[in-house]
C-alpha cells in the first residue's frame, strides 16, 4: 500500500487549527498512513517531533517506510500510548485524532470492514497477537444473543431495524463471511435505501470489535492533560456517536462550573481545561477519491493555561 493510497480527509483545516510551529512536538493518534503527519512535519522542521501512534500493522509498516527515523512510531492504541507518554511525564504541543477506518483498511477484503468485498468477518483494526487476544467479528455475530446483537446494532449502528436483522442472524448462523452478512442483512431489510441495508450493521460491529467509543471517551482526558498550555487537540469524526463524545468532552472543558444548571451555587472544583476553537465543526468535503471525506467533522481546542479557581 502506497501512501497516496490514502487521501488525508480535511487536511488544510487541521494544519490551520493545529497552527504548527518550528521545533514543535506532534502526537498522532491515529497516524494511518502519514497523510496529515506529513503535513505537519513540513511545518514543524527537522527539529521537531513527530509521535506516530496506529494498531494497524500494515499502517505501521507504511509509516516506517515513509518516515523512517525521522519520526518514533508506535505500534499501540492511542488511548495505552497517551496513558504511557503521561506516566512518562511527556507533553505535546499539537494532537490529532482522525478517527475509524482507513481507506486501504476497507479496500481489504482480507481484513473483513466491507461489505462490497467479500472476504472473512474480522474488522479487528489490530490483527497482531495483541489484537489477536480480542474478539473478531465472526465471534459476535456467532455467539452474542439476540437480544444484546439487537442492541449493539441499535446503538453503535444508529439502526432503527436492529430487531429484525439480530433475528436474521441468529436463524442464519454460523456466518463466517462479510458477503454472507451482507446478504443476510439485505434479505431482513431490504434494499430499496439510498445506502447500502448492510452499513449500519457493519458500522455497529467494527466499533464493537476495536471498542472505538470506549477508546475515545476514555482517552479524551488523558489527552487533555498530555497537551502543554497553548497546546491544540484535533479531532475528525465520522459518525454522531464520536462527534457527540467529542462536542460533549469540549464543552465540559470549556467551562468553570459544571454544576446542574438548576443549582444556585457551584460547589464543584472544576475549572476550565480548554478553550473550544471551532463553534461549529468544519465539515468533511465532497471528494471523488475519498468518499469517507464527505460525512467528516472537525473540532479544535487549544489548552488553557492552568489558573487557582477564584473563591
Ligand atoms: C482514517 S485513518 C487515519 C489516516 C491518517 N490521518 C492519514 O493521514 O493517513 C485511521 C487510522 O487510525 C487507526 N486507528 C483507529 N483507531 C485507533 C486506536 N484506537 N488507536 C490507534 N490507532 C487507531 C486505524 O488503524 C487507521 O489506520
Amino acid at each position: 500500500m502506497n501512501e497516496s493510497s490514502h487521501i488525508p480527509v480535511l487536511c488544510d483545516a487541521v494544519v490551520r487549527l493545529l497552527h504548527p510551529e518550528v521545533g514543535q512536538t506532534y502526537f498522532d493518534g491515529t497516524a494511518g498512513y502519514g497523510g496529515h503527519a506529513a503535513a505537519i512535519q513540513a511545518k514543524i522542521g527537522p527539529s521537531g517531533r513527530l509521535l506516530l501512534v496506529d494498531r494497524d500493522l500494515e499502517a505501521i509498516a507504511a509509516l516506517q517506510s515513509r518516515f523512517g527515523g525521522s519520526a518514533t512510531i508506535l505500534h499501540d492504541d492511542y488511548l495505552n500510548a497517551a496513558t504511557e507518554l503521561l506516566a512518562d511525564n511527556e507533553q505535546v504541543d499539537m494532537i490529532l485524532l482522525d478517527l475509524g477506518v482507513s481507506s486501504p483498511q476497507l479496500d481489504q477484503a482480507a481484513r473483513g470492514f466491507s461489505f462490497n468485498a467479500d472476504g472473512p468477518l474480522d474488522m479487528r483494526m489490530d490483527q497482531s497477537e495483541n489484537g489477536a487476544a480480542s474478539r473478531t467479528a465472526a465471534d459476535i455475530v456467532n455467539t452474542a444473543g439476540e437480544r444484546d446483537l439487537a442492541d449493539m446494532i441499535y446503538a453503535f449502528g444508529e439502526e432503527r431495524q436492529s430487531r429484525r436483522i439480530a433475528s436474521a442472524i441468529v436463524r442464519a448462523r454460523p456466518i463466517t463471511t462479510t458477503g454472507q452478512l451482507a446478504e443476510v442483512v439485505a434479505k431482513a431489510i431490504g434494499r430499496g435505501q439510498k445506502i447500502h441495508p448492510a452499513t449500519r450493521t457493519f458500522q455497529a460491529l467494527r466499533i464493537a470489535v476495536n471498542s472505538e467509543l470506549e477508546q475515545l471517551q476514555t482517552a479524551l482526558p488523558i489527552l487533555t492533560q498530555l497537551l502543554k498550555p497553548d497546546g491544540r487537540l484535533a479531532i475528525i469524526s465520522f459518525h454522531s456517536l464520536e462527534d457527540r463524545i467529542v462536542k460533549d468532552w469540549f464543552r465540559r472543558e470549556s467551562r468553570d462550573c459544571i454544576c446542574p444548571p438548576e443549582q444556585p451555587i457551584c460547589t464543584c472544583d472544576h475549572i476550565a481545561s480548554l478553550r473550544i476553537l471551532t463553534k461549529s465543526p468544519v465539515p468533511g468535503t465532497n471528494d471523488a477519491f475519498n468518499p469517507r471525506a464527505r460525512s467528516a467533522k472537525l473540532r479544535a481546542a487549544v489548552k488553557l493555561t492552568p489558573k487557582p479557581k477564584e473563591a
